[in-house]
């Protein structure tokens, strides 16, 4: 089979009347037939196609994988196995990732306000990189290292200052974003880190965004980016690798994977054209785009309920496990397990006591019954990590096909 044939197909497709997800009949999976709660079905098979896709990019030193979009330990173990390293933004995801076999020496530690406590167990441990994302937090970082006697590698997140055009939710590198140093820090930085004995830079780092669909932002930043990158190492030889973050995004309304790739390959294309004169190992820090695909949530109608100018469906889920759609006004595709002929408009809402839980105000869907189960695409990013137990609510009930 040609690489592209292994890597183009639709992830949906109905055979007879019954949903297929990447090879698997779900209405005829025991954990739909035994049903009582809302699942997440994952694929293995599609994140370990994603790593592959990820180690055929040559000038790649490592992919640190996002750990706050999936917290599944079977796909943490998974990435592990793969000699992927991890990207982490808190002591829980740290110890999450070491119960999954990462080591510390795997570890980019990132996040706006680490504590003292998190910066004393970077340390104490010697990880691979923490990212230093204020000034003031250098200053938390240099002192607890001085106290400690013990090094510490850092990268500096710097703010590109590129608009990511992506949700301004989930952009995060404006001016004046929370997230990241500004160039006008540099100086300070430098003469912190000039005073320092145990912060040693290793790393220039940036992260756009998330979602990112317009992959010619990716150019932009690292224009910007890379004669800063110079410059800094010019002055500290210790710098060695450059962190290009993650953020790269997929189009919720098209399952074909080939699209996917296609998005994939125009990045990787970006980043051989512009650091194919830097000789330094480069990081990435992808998420999404290597664990949207590899889940969809299945869960069952209660009701349908007819107001005066909407049929709505009330599903068993909601924002509680699926915060996406409330919180960036996310699209997710919802298909009926089971086909039946005809087509109706729905608003298409979850059971909590809140007027925003609505994953859809008007989809078209194949027509519905109460009872019926409906399969919630590209559940596999920022889906069950970001889930509350709010309302008292199930969480979802993994469930692996592969
Ligand atoms: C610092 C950092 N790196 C990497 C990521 C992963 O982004 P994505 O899941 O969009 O690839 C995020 C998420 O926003 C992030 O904040």
């Amino acid at each position: 089979m040609s690489e592209m044939s292994t890597k183009s197909r639709e992830l949906f497709h109905y055979q007879h009347d019954s949903l297929i997800f990447n090879g698997h009949a779900l209405f005829d999976h025991v954990a739909v037939k035994n049903y009582d709660q809302p699942l997440l079905l994952h694929s293995s098979e599609l994140v370990q196609e994603r790593i592959n896709w990820v180690k055929e990019w040559k000038n790649l030193g490592q992919l640190h994988f996002a750990v706050k979009s999936n917290y599944d330990e079977t796909i943490l173990k998974l990435i592990q196995k793969n000699g992927c390293g991890v990207d982490v933004v808190s002591l829980g995801e740290i110890q999450l990732a070491l119960r999954c076999g990462f080591k510390p020496q795997d570890i980019l530690f990132s996040g706006v306000g680490k504590t003292e406590k998190e910066i004393r167990f970077a340390i104490e441990n010697q990880i691979y990189q923490l990212n230093v994302e204020s000034i003031s937090e250098l200053k938390r970082i240099v002192k607890i290292s001085n106290q400690m006697e013990k090094k510490l590698h850092i990268g500096l997140r710097l703010n590109p200052e590129v608009d990511a055009k992506t949700h301004p939710n989930i952009a995060t590198a404006l001016e004046d974003s929370k997230f990241g140093l500004n160039t006008r820090d540099l100086s300070e930085v430098e003469t912190l880190l000039e005073d320092s004995k145990y912060v040693i830079l290793k790393s220039i780092s940036f992260h756009i965004g998330s979602q990112v669909m317009d992959t010619s932002i990716f150019r932009e930043a690292v224009s910007k980016m890379k004669p800063i990158y110079k410059d800094i190492k010019s002055r500290f030889s210790s710098v060695d690798r450059f962190d290009l973050g993650g953020g790269l995004g997929l189009n919720y309304r098209d399952h074909n994977t080939a699209n996917d790739y296609e998005r994939w390959t125009q990045l990787r294309q970006i980043y051989e054209e512009t650091l194919s004169d830097m000789p330094d190992y480069f990081l990435v820090e992808i998420g999404r785009f290597m664990v949207a695909r590899s889940a969809v949530m299945v869960a069952q109608v209660q009701y349908i309920k007819k107001t005066k100018n909407k049929t709505i469906l009330i599903l068993d889920v909601g924002m509680n496990n699926l915060l996406r759609p409330m919180l960036y006004q996310a699209y997710h595709q919802i298909y009926p397990l089971k086909l039946r002929a005809g087509k109706h408009s729905y608003m298409v809402v979850g059971p909590l006591c809140e007027s925003s839980d609505v994953f859809h105000a008007d989809i078209e869907l194949n027509i519905l019954h109460e009872g019926d189960f409906v399969a919630i695409a590209d559940a596999g990013a920022y889906t069950k990590s970001m889930a509350s137990n709010y309302n008292l609510q199930p969480i979802v009930k993994d469930i692996y096909l592969d």
